[in-house]
């Protein structure tokens, strides 16, 4: 690996635009992944804590951070990947799988209009940017156990790209962003991490002729939602706990940004569902 890093180019940032919501009413009074245990404690002014760390990261690195004002008795509206897809100005609007997040889809579209977004209703079932990312011209979407696979039809009607499907098979991952990590939005080498068990040999296929020299995800950094980070295409936010994640990333010329969010952990979300980027 050291000779690659020398052939590395130096990876380039782009400040990105993102969209967050303060977890002021953080906190698991349901189960709708494995991840939520509701009769464990959770603590929101420790929420609020690590989640200030993670905004405060963004502001570093020179983001341009957007917030929804967060709603009593949505304790997930923190994941504001789920509220909805915006590229190319237009916001594709979420529908959730279940009814305790329903109303986070109106919420979410109401603030993208007022945005001046141009906002496309959803039809069919869809968690936003928890189950879309792009990269390149292609906008990879998951399946499974939140979006329809109808969605995804919407979505290649909505946006000029390629849609790729892609299969999630562990309950334990069960959105894309858990389990798929874009790197460098552009593209290119090394430009996406992912863990290999969380789809179907389907899509494990294509992963692998699409992306060869992809990192992949070790069990331990997995377990504690370590792929759920975002990247400027140079620095890349990730759970401070995913040390391997980290040490691979330096390899291939990224710079790895630590924090940590075991509090939202217990919701079953990281770095990468706490932020939407904003596309517009
Ligand atoms: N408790 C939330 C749910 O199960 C967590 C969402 C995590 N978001 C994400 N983009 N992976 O819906």
């Amino acid at each position: 690996m050291e000779a690659d890093i020398d052939a590395l180019e130096e990876r380039v940032a782009t400040p990105k635009t993102v969209l967050m919501c303060r977890p002021e009413h953080f906190t698991v009074s349901y189960k709708i992944n494995p991840w939520m245990e509701p009769t464990n404690p959770t603590d929101t002014s420790v929420a609020l804590r690590q989640w200030q760390t993670l905004y405060d990261t963004y502001q570093r690195l020179g983001f341009h951070v957007e917030l929804i004002d967060p709603i009593a008795g949505l304790p997930d509206m923190v994941y504001a990947a789920n509220g909805g897809f915006v590229l190319d100005g237009i916001a594709y609007g979420a529908r959730f799988h279940y009814a305790e997040r329903g109303p986070e889809g109106p919420a979410y579209s109401n603030w993208f209009a007022e945005r001046g977004l141009r906002v496309v209703e959803p039809v069919s079932v869809n968690e936003g940017e928890g189950d879309f990312l792009k990269v390149g011209d292609t906008i990879f979407a998951g399946t499974g156990f939140r979006s329809d696979a109808a969605s995804h039809a919407e979505l290649a009607r909505i946006y000029d790209r390629e849609i790729v499907t892609l299969r999630l098979v562990n309950p334990s991952f069960y959105h894309l962003d858990t389990a798929f990590a874009v790197l460098d939005d552009a593209g290119g080498p090394a430009s996406v991490a992912y863990l290999p068990r969380a789809f179907d040999d389907a899509s494990r296929a294509i992963l692998e002729h699409r992306f060869p020299d992809a990192v992949l995800a070790t069990d331990q950094d997995a377990a504690i939602l370590g792929l759920n980070s975002f990247s400027d295409g140079r620095n890349v936010v990730i759970a401070g706990k995913a040390e391997t994640f980290a040490r691979d990333l330096e390899l291939r010329g990224y710079v790895p940004h630590g924090v940590d969010l075991s509090e939202l952990l217990l919701g079953g979300g990281g770095v990468k569902c706490c932020t939407l980027e904003l596309r517009w």
